[in-house]
């Protein structure tokens, strides 16, 4: 049996998605998460959708507490977790409004907590961390998202930077070159705490802009990213419920 844990999340409380709404405070040894869980059905499928920067994104990246976000998904009993992100584009083919079902990440992230042992007395913990996309959860979303008629990535490697503050163009002129196809500020922690907590965890990230490394276009800008994001956001949407249905 499979329950949902969605973070992002953003226009998917809609009551007419998740059936039987309730929101479940959960407070867990790592803190309390950015946001009450809403728990419901999604055509029969248990569902726990969380707000990653707050109902009021009122938590910058560096602030969100992702190791309480992830506890507080365990506690719920979820099995499997889907995340959705915004990201720059840092390839010429992965346009505005573009879905990329991530397959590994760098993380560029300074003052993250990205493990839940603050201290080895109760053993050491090295995770594995080579794949930290769950695979079976990829094929879903990418073929889902191809059945949607979306224009949808079937990988792609996202780094992830400490924020607030966008990149400079030789940071992402270097991440390119690294070998990073899309950038945001959210997803190398999660993903690392996901798979410490042993749930399988995917993420798709919907391309907001073109950060800074592109000669012929201006600078990303946030007015940027929230207006590109939710003129597309019904998509994601789509794509979340018609997995989720999928996964009886
Ligand atoms: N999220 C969306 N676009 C971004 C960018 N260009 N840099 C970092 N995070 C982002």
């Amino acid at each position: 049996m499979f329950k949902i844990g969605i973070i992002g999340g953003s226009g998917l409380d809609d009551p007419d998605i998740l059936k039987d709404p309730e929101k479940l405070d959960i407070s867990t040894e790592y803190g309390v998460p950015s946001s009450f869980l809403l728990s419901g059905k999604i055509n029969d499928v248990e569902t726990v959708i969380l707000s990653r920067h707050g109902r009021n994104h009122q938590f910058s990246p560096t602030q969100v507490n992702n190791r309480a976000n992830i506890k507080a998904l365990q506690h719920a009993g979820v099995t499997h977790i889907i995340a959705t992100t915004a990201c720059g584009s840092l390839r010429e083919q992965i346009d505005r409004g573009h879905l990329v079902v991530l397959d590994q990440f760098i993380d560029f992230t300074r003052f993250r907590k990205n493990t839940f042992a603050d201290s080895f007395e109760n053993g050491a913990v090295h995770t594995a961390m080579a794949h930290p996309f769950d695979e079976g959860l990829r094929k879903k979303l990418y073929e889902t998202a191809k059945k949607l008629d979306l224009e949808v990535h079937d990988k792609g490697c996202v780094v992830t930077i400490e924020g607030p503050r966008f990149s400079t163009v030789a940071e992402s002129k270097m991440f390119r070159i690294w070998g990073a196809d899309v950038i945001n500020m959210s997803t190398a922690p999660e993903a690392m705490l996901a798979n410490e907590a042993g749930i399988p965890y995917a993420a798709v990230a919907m391309s907001t802009d073109y950060d800074c490394w592109k000669e012929d276009e201006a600078p990303v800008t946030w007015d940027e990213i929230l207006a590109v994001f939710n003129h597309n956001a019904d998509n994601v949407k789509k794509l979340l419920v018609t997995v989720v249905q999928g996964l009886k």
